[in-house]
């Protein structure tokens, strides 16, 4: 089969989040298992873009409202990526540093799905499935569907992923006139509540709906932003499949990024070592147990708590514990937790900004990695965590609820039912009484790391959905 995913990420070209880590390994998994699946995302400007070598596969223009630009799009020329890439140029649109944040990120993701189903209806043949990623590309299956002057697209059917409902990219009626032409009566397909909502339009129109795992789909029929009734309604066209990890890039036997790289065997001097390494860097002290949160300082990741929570146990545990924060976010929620600081020098630290390799290091020294979410439709992290021998601390809700078990009940990890300081910081105690049982640390180290995340049972997933 040949699949076009359609995406604002993609990892490593551009990445914000999770997102990025599942568009840049899907692929590659769906080609190992002989089909042909391709990316076609925005060209920012990232280093991605300066470092490597492209060529030219098409030139046009296209058309936003009352307003021409210019199209240009390159294909990745060495085929590294496990996939094909294709990067859409659009210059005054896309050609910027960052991913999202801009005041006319509507414009540019638009321009992006018009330019992407120009091209696509040039082609001589039609590929079998359009796989959509989230709102920014929530518009494709109502043009493919609808539009006019994508009519020859029209049978081809669509796939839309949901990453996360929160985030749908709703904007007013008054920029109707964005989107190409089509019959006016089919304009309750892009409404949503008297928005246009991308990420609703798409659950209407793509011929197939899934969330990043099975807890996700049950979960947002009651809790989705605003979104439930719609998709409790579209229920019979939706599945929920579990997200997988790229085994390539997250493997600590190989991973460039580490102090020192180990295997099943080495695991436990292996993570010593870069536990010291990495305590020398934070100023923390090695012997003692290493607690961390990586991940988007927003208040889906529970991490306006984090400054009570890491306060208290420190205070508990009488700094008997380390705790190292990576994540950027909420401006008040970085001061807070860089305030901490000045109160526990020597047991905390925190890394305000994004940071990949410091991202690994981390996974693969620490000892326990905290998500007290409340709301996770999958969570790569934890998987990230269970594969560098690091024990996921969670709530039970969503992928985390999928992929976690807790040592109680004969697994691995240690959950929790809600995102309050209380229940995360009683979580805690349990992690650091675990801690003193070193023989059980040793055992679960290897028993997480020999669970199988990999995008082999997930891509074959997807697979099979697009063919039923
Ligand atoms: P989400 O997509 O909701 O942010 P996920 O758990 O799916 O959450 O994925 C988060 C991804 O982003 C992981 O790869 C994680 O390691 C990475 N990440 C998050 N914050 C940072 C950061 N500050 N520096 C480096 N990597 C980060
Ligand atoms: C979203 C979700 C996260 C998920 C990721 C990849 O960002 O918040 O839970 O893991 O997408 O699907």
């Amino acid at each position: 089969m040949e699949i076009i995913h359609l995406s604002a990420e993609c990892y490593p070209i551009a990445k914000v989040g999770g997102l990025g880590d599942v568009v840049g390994a899907l692929p590659k998994y769906q080609n190992k298992l002989g089909h042909v699946a391709k990316v076609v995302m925005p060209a920012y400007q990232t280093k991605f873009m300066q470092e490597n070598e492209f060529e030219v596969v098409y030139d046009g223009w296209g058309k936003l409202g009352f307003r021409d630009f210019t199209v240009r799009i390159f294909r990745e020329k060495t085929n590294k990526l496990g996939f094909d890439l294709f990067l859409v140029h659009i210059a005054g649109l896309l050609d910027r540093p960052q991913v999202y944040g801009y005041h006319d990120d509507t414009e540019r993701f638009l321009a992006y799905q018009i330019a992407v189903l120009d091209w696509i209806a040039q082609w001589e043949h039609r590929p079998d499935v359009v796989h959509c990623h989230d709102h920014h590309t929530g518009l494709v299956p109502f043009m493919m569907a609808y539009c006019l002057q994508f009519r020859s697209l029209s049978q081809i059917p669509t796939v839309l992923t949901i990453h996360n409902a929160q985030y749908q990219g709703q904007f007013g009626w008054d920029k109707l006139h964005y989107i190409p032409a089509f019959d006016l009566w089919k304009s309750g397909q892009l409404d949503w509540k008297g928005s246009i909502n991308p990420l609703a339009s798409a659950i209407k129109c793509a011929w197939r709906v899934t969330t990043v795992s099975p807890s996700y789909l049950d979960e947002i029929s009651f809790k989705a932003n605003g979104l439930e009734d719609l998709l409790a309604q579209e229920r019979g066209k939706s599945a929920g499949i579990l997200n997988g990890i790229d085994n390539e890039v997250w493997n600590p036997q190989t991973d460039p990024m580490l102090e020192k790289k180990f295997t099943l065997r080495t695991v436990d001097a292996g993570k010593k070592i870069n536990k010291a390494a990495l305590c020398a860097v934070f100023n923390l002290d090695p012997e003692k147990p290493l607690f961390t949160f990586i991940g988007r300082l927003v208040g889906e990741k529970g991490a306006d708590l984090l400054p009570d929570i890491f306060y208290n146990a420190l205070l508990t545990y009488n700094k008997e514990i380390n705790v190292l924060v990576l994540g950027s976010g909420d401006p008040q929620v970085e001061g807070r937790l860089s305030h901490l600081k000045e109160a526990f020098p020597g047991n905390y630290n925190v890394y305000i900004g994004y940071n990949e390799q410091l991202s690994h290091q981390i996974y693969a020294a620490a000892d326990f990695l905290l998500m007290p979410s409340r709301v996770e439709p999958c969570g790569l992290n934890q998987m990230y965590a269970l594969r560098y021998g690091t024990i996921p601390i969670v709530r039970r809700i969503g992928g985390l609820k999928d992929t976690v078990i807790d040592i109680g009940d004969g697994g691995f990890g240690i959950c929790h039912d809600q995102t309050s300081v209380w229940d995360v910081g009683h979580a805690i105690g349990r992690a650091y009484e675990l801690y003193s049982d070193e023989k059980k640390v040793k055992e679960i180290r290897k028993f997480m790391m020999q669970l199988d995340h990999s995008w082999d049972r997930a891509a074959q997933q997807y697979i099979d959905l697009y063919q039923i």
